[in-house]
């Protein structure tokens, strides 16, 4: 646990393996409606997707008591990175300091894997907090493109973590 791991609230911020106790709260986690564009109406969608393909693996947000928030990671096998996807604070609970606390435990948590050299993530080029909370991280566009989206990545050193 590091300063890091707590909101701007002083919540502590932790990433959890999803439950019987959670995944109710976890599948819930929606973002603002005029968000809707940029990632899933509901997480719900990122557990299933998680659950079908076996490629995700979705992690609960917990601040505090609640679970506030979903993120998932994966390893291509192909290119061996690894992916950070699915991340959505609920609505209420966004500029608090979650998803900058979220990252850092989930980069610390990849970057401790031995296989990890590189993460890669993308985001929406109109998702202006996305890309802000990604490029304070370090994570850098690649100039490659996952359908509309923009690939970013970090590497060397995982340094921001
Ligand atoms: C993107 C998201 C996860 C950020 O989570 P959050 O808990 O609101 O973020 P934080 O409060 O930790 O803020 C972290 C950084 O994000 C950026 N940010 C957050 N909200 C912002 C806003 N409204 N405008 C601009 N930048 C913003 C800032 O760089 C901020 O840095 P700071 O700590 O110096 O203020 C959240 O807004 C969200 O769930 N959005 C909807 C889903 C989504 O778009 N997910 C990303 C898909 S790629």
């Amino acid at each position: 646990m590091t300063k890091e791991d707590t909101d701007r609230r002083g919540r502590c911020v932790v990433l959890e393996e999803i439950t019987d106790e959670n995944w109710r709260a976890v599948a819930d986690v929606a973002p603002a409606d005029d968000q809707r564009r940029f990632v899933a109406a509901l997480s719900a969608r990122y557990l299933l997707l998680s659950l079908r393909d076996g490629t995700w693996n979705s992690l609960a947000v917990r601040a505090g008591d609640e679970v506030v928030g979903h993120v998932m990671w994966a390893y291509d096998e192909e290119d061996g990175t690894h992916w950070i996807g699915g991340m959505v604070v609920n609505a209420a609970e966004q500029g608090k300091g979650v998803g900058r606390a979220t990252m850092r435990a989930l980069m610390r948590r990849l970057a401790a894997l031995p296989s990890c050299r590189e993460v890669r993530l993308s985001y929406h080029p109109e998702n202006t907090p996305a890309a802000r909370l990604y490029a304070s991280l370090g994570f850098t566009p690649t100039g490659e493109f996952e359908g509309e989206e923009i690939v970013a990545a970090l590497s060397g050193g995982m340094a921001a973590a």
